[in-house]
């Protein structure tokens, strides 16, 4: 089942949010995840690398259910795409996945991320969203530049 990572925001002054994802800094991406065969959501939060560049068609992500047993594999697509700035904030994918005998049920934005000023091109790094909303100061553009009311979402591609 492939599956995608979705999200809504208002980016203002800013646009290209895009996990810092590379080979030599890959981005863990952290999610909850659900067995498809009994259901059980595991408790814990676990972490998804990116490895298109390396070894192709290993699943990058192999996990035991502890209630079936059950051995459950998934895989990121391809590259995450950047996240544009619009008017009205628009749902887009971010990251798809191919997951076998389990589904990403929740997705917490750990880890750093980019984005560039709308007008000026400032490089923005290291943002952090995990605990909601971002601000900083684009000097070159002269104005406060944010992300906000982030919602993520997991449906199917
Ligand atoms: C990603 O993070 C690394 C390490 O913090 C940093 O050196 C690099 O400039 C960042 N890349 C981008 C595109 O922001
Ligand atoms: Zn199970």
């Amino acid at each position: 089942m492939v599956l995608a990572l979705a999200l809504t925001a208002e980016l203002n002054g800013v646009t290209d949010l895009l996990p810092n994802d590379t080979e030599d800094n890959p981005f863990f991406y952290t999610f909850k995840v659900q067995c498809t065969s009994c259901r059980e959501i595991h408790p814990n939060w676990v972490t998804e690398q990116n490895e298109i560049s390396g070894s192709r068609g290993e699943a990058n992500f192999v996990w035991r259910c502890k209630s079936c047993k059950r051995e459950q594999s998934a895989n990121i697509k391809e590259k995450p795409k950047a996240y544009p700035h619009s008017d009205a904030a628009k749902k887009q994918n971010i990251l798809e996945f191919d997951c076998r005998g389990l589904e990403f049920v929740e997705f917490k934005p750990d880890g750093e991320w980019t984005a560039k000023g709308l007008e000026s091109g400032t490089k923005f790094t290291g943002i952090e969203l995990h605990e909601g909303d971002w601000f900083d100061y684009d000097e070159k553009a002269s104005e406060e530049v944010s992300i906000t009311d982030m919602k993520w979402e997991i449906r199917r591609a």
